[in-house]
């Protein structure tokens, strides 16, 4: 501790979901990522790749004296809500976490004199599409105050670059899915509201789930959506920050496969790999849900290098499923102690 090693990397909310696989594929090519979580939704587990660093993104001290004790190059800025249901009750929390947040980290930057940062944003940001597949052009009309919130901090970012020379990556992830591959690290999260966890925890304890709205205009009548499997999100901030180095990257990427996949295509994909009926209930449209959000992901192909090793809708089951079941057996037990 304390003195420099190379190419250590600050990743916020490095405990949750997508932010430890990142700290994975960091590791996995030699970088040290720093956690930095308030652990209000991360988990001490998911951290094992590098030192947890417990502080809240609006503390600006605390995240100071991580830059200095690890001498961090650069971060990655995955902490946030993230729920669009919740957003649209607790709006005031979203703002708070994931704008000023985002300003708090910034400034603690500036002092410290760091320029890169890789920002996880979300095809929520886009709002209802006007065009399909979705690309970065896009216009950004967000419908929900989570949307809002990563649009916000988007345009935060773009206004740093220009006044700071701070320069930032800014993710669109579209439906993240799926596990570590070794089930190493998945989602878990004390509430859920994500198809793929709740189809799953469905399946194994045979309680039904409900499909929000079979009216769409779909090929079913369920909502379409680009799932892209967490461990290729995980790769492509490894190589956004790559690119940002070399003083070329473009502000947004979007993330996803490109393939569309509705609700019911989702349950008959776990049938398939898993052998088990979701139990499902035929309910109401979910408010706020656009009918199909399908990337293009061109740009990130093409400058980044990236594409996703786990494209089929089948893979990002297979792992999420051995997650859901080591989590159960494994987690659940430990955290109920
Ligand atoms: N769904 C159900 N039943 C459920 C849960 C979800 O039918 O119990 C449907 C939803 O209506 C939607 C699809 O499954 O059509 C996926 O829903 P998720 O809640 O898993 O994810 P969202 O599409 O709402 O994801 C959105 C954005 C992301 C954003 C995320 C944040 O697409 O970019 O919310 O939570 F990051």
């Amino acid at each position: 501790m304390g003195e420099s090693v190379a190419n250590t990397i600050l990743v916020t909310g490095g405990a949750g979901y997508i932010g430890s696989h990142v700290c994975k594929a960091l590791a996995s090519i030699g970088m040290v990522p720093v956690t930095f979580d308030n652990m209000a939704a991360g988990h001490r587990w998911a951290v094992q790749w590098g030192p947890l660093v417990e502080g809240d993104l609006r503390d600006g001290a605390a995240l100071s004296a991580a830059f200095k004790t690890y001498a961090v190059e650069a971060v990655i800025h995955c902490a946030g809500l993230t729920s669009v249901p919740e957003s649209q009750v607790q709006p005031h929390a979203y703002y708070d976490t994931n704008v000023v947040g985002t300003l708090s980290l910034l400034a603690a930057m500036r002092q410290a004199g760091l320029k890169a940062l890789i920002f996880s944003s979300s095809c929520a940001t886009y709002g209802n599409p006007t065009k399909v597949p979705i690309v970065e052009g896009h216009p950004q009309q967000p419908t929900s105050p989570y949307g809002r919130s990563k649009l916000m901090a988007e345009q935060i970012l773009a206004d740093h670059r220009n006044a700071y020379g701070i320069e930032s990556v800014s993710l669109r992830y579209f439906n993240a899915a799926g596990a570590d591959p070794r089930s190493d690290v998945g989602e878990d999260r004390a509430v859920q509201t994500h198809l793929f966890p709740l189809a799953m925890q469905a399946a194994l304890q045979g309680n039904e789930m409900v499909v929000y709205g079979t009216d769409y205009d779909t090929r079913d009548g369920t909502c379409v959506r680009d799932y892209v499997h967490v461990s290729d999100l995980a790769a492509a901030h490894v190589m956004a920050l790559q690119k940002l180095r070399s003083g070329k990257a473009a502000h947004a990427y979007n993330l996803g496969t490109g393939e569309g996949t509705t609700v019911m295509e989702v349950l008959a994909a776990i049938l398939r790999v898993t052998n088990k009926r979701v139990p499902r209930r035929l309910g109401q449209r979910r408010s706020g849900d656009p009918a199909e959000l399908v990337a293009d992901s061109t740009r990130a192909r093409q400058e980044l290098g990236w594409h996703p090793q786990h494209r089929h809708i089948d893979a990002m089951v297979r792992t999420a499923w051995s997650w859901e079941l080591k989590r159960q057996l494994d987690h659940a037990p430990r955290r109920a102690v």
